[in-house]
This record gives C-alpha cells, sequence and structure tokens, in this order.
C-alpha cells in the first residue's frame, strides 16, 4: 500500500510543483492552470493548497478559497473548494480521499459549516469520491458553467456541472471522515427499500441515454439512475453519444431537482459488468 504525506503548499516553489502537477492532471490548456500567484495569494488569505507527497514527490493537491454564498441574506461563508488532483499512478488509492480529509480539518478549525465544489455529474469516479465517500449532496445543476473547456479532459461537450454542498458538521460527513465509515449500500439495498429505477439497467455498453418523459417516471421513496460506468472512455469512442448523454442527464436532473429530490447517494459496482447509479430522493427525507 502506498504511503503518503499531506501538508500544507505555502511557498512559491511548493505551488510551482502544484502548478505542474495541474498540467499532467488536467493536460492540453495552459489557460485553465491556476498559478503560483493566485494560489499563494488564496492560500496565504484564509484557503488552503495541500499537497499529497510521495517519496517528497508532490502527486495530489487539493485547492480553495473562502467565499460567500449570496443566496441568502445575510450573506454567509462557506469554503469553496476549486481544485483536487491526483496524479494518475496513485488514483483510486485513496489519496483524494485524504486530501479531502485534510481540507475537512482546515474548514472546521475555521468555523465554516459548507464547503461547495462542482464536478462532472458522468464521472463515475468523482461521483463516487464525492457522493458516496465524503457524503456530499447534491440539488444544483449549472449548465455548461465554464463554457467551452479546451482541456483533454473536458474539450468537446458543454461543461455542466454538479455543484455540491458538504456540510461539514453533519453527522452524514463525519461519519464518513471516521477511521471505520459506515458500511456502503448496494443498489439491492435500495432497490428493497423501495427505490425505483428510472432507466432501464444496461451493461457495460450503453446504447442510449434515459428518454425525458417525467410522467413515465416511476414513484418511490427514492429513484436509481444509472450513468455510463466510464463516461470518459464512452467520449473517447463516440462523442455523439456522449453528447446525447449529457443532454439527457441534464434534462432528468433539472426536472428532479425542479421536483424537490436531491442527490444523496452514488452507488458504483465494479463487476464485470460495473455499473453506476445515482440515487436521488426528495430533500428532507
Ligand atoms: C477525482 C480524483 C481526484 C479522485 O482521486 P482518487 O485518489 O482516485 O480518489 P479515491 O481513491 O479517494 O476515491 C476514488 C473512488 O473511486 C473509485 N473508482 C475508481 N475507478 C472508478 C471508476 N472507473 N468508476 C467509479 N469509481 C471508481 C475508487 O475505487 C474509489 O472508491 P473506493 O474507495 O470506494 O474504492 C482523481 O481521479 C483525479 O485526479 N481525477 C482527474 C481530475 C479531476 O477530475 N478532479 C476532480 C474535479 S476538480
Amino acid at each position: 500500500m502506498t504511503e503518503w504525506d499531506i501538508r500544507v503548499l505555502g511557498t512559491a516553489e511548493e505551488l510551482a510543483a502544484a502548478e505542474d502537477l495541474q498540467r499532467m492532471v488536467w493536460p492540453g490548456s495552459e489557460a485553465d492552470i491556476v498559478p503560483v500567484h493566485l494560489l499563494l495569494t488564496a492560500a496565504h488569505n484564509g484557503g488552503l493548497a495541500a499537497g499529497a507527497f510521495v517519496d517528497d514527490r508532490l502527486v495530489g493537491f487539493v485547492f480553495g478559497f473562502p467565499g460567500l454564498d449570496t443566496t441568502v441574506s445575510p450573506p454567509r461563508l462557506k469554503h469553496c473548494s476549486h481544485m483536487l488532483g491526483v496524479h494518475s499512478d496513485f488514483r483510486g488509492s485513496g489519496m483524494g480521499h485524504a486530501l479531502k480529509c485534510f481540507q475537512w480539518q482546515h474548514v472546521r478549525q475555521q468555523g465554516i459549516e459548507r464547503v461547495t465544489w462542482t464536478y462532472d455529474p458522468l464521472l463515475a469516479r468523482n461521483a463516487q469520491l464525492n457522493i458516496c465517500k465524503l457524503g456530499a449532496v447534491c440539488n444544483t445543476y449549472l449548465r455548461n458553467l465554464y463554457g467551452d473547456m479546451r482541456d483533454g479532459l473536458n474539450a468537446g461537450l458543454p461543461s455542466d456541472r454538479f455543484q455540491v454542498d458538504w456540510w461539514v458538521n453533519s453527522e452524514r460527513v463525519t461519519a464518513r471522515m471516521t477511521e471505520r465509515p459506515r458500511p456502503r449500500r448496494g443498489l439491492a439495498d435500495h432497490l428493497t427499500a423501495g427505490a425505483a429505477k428510472i432507466n432501464p439497467s444496461f451493461a457495460d455498453e450503453p446504447a442510449s441515454p434515459p428518454s425525458v418523459r417525467p410522467a413515465d417516471w416511476p414513484e418511490g421513496p427514492a429513484l436509481a439512475l444509472q450513468i455510463p460506468a466510464d463516461f470518459q472512455d464512452l467520449r473517447a469512442r463516440d462523442l455523439t453519444l456522449a453528447l446525447k448523454w449529457r443532454l439527457s442527464t441534464r434534462a432528468v436532473f433539472e426536472e428532479l431537482f425542479d421536483r424537490g429530490y436531491l442527490v444523496s447517494d452514488f452507488v458504483y459496482e465494479a463487476g464485470p459488468p460495473p455499473r453506476a447509479h445515482y440515487v436521488l430522493r426528495p430533500a428532507g427525507l
């Protein structure tokens, strides 16, 4: 098992290494790199840039800064988590979760209760980390948030994003930050508890995205929506189909959020074949 050390990145030299790591994680667009001077200014003014080191080499980092939630009056302090990146050799090792734990401690020490960030809802690995492992929830869908992105992970599709809420003092989140997190629910557990599937099951080659006829959707205390298990692979093979998935799931999530649903869980089953499902339930349940 890989061992790493996580510490604050505070000097220009340390943050230059974070710039280099960004080039590896989001290849192809120099314009999308957060430069040292901005990382440094945020880090010296209540923000956090922290790095994961293996043998003194920076291989993961998390970056965020304080912000204001202006949707409430008076505006309330929150932490905007802007970037989380792990070198491809270390993904799936728990490093992303460990970096978020470090951020969680920092934010709690500042007395801030809420962290927000965005991610592409069709990326199963990110959903597994954000929703399942960290306990973030989501009922905010942002269309083409960053406009046309040019980096290798995002080019070619509208940059739709979930904005998630991470209530750092909630029981839901603190329970997931302990050494022994709660047992996870599989899809079968959710179905047994009454969840209904929005789209028919598919194996590893998703042919068509869910149809958007809300009138046909099942009733239930929760709804399960299957997404492609590897959207990046689908996107690389068939951009037209990937776009259909983007537009169809956009419509589904927007409709469900309008109806008061909240993304409350994500289930990734490695298979074979691998299957990935969001679970949504009415907010407040
Ligand atoms: C997102 C990212 C930071 C996660 O880092 P990480 O070190 O892999 O995270 P973790 O290992 O803590 O958690 C990832 C989880 O996804 C699981 N996973 C791995 N491959 C997966 C896949 N193809 N589909 C779904 N889940 C997957 C892992 O097994 C792990 O879950 P587990 O602990 O339940 O097994 C990393 O993948 C990354 O840098 N991606 C590119 C940049 C990016 O998208 N950043 C986030 C948006 S700014």
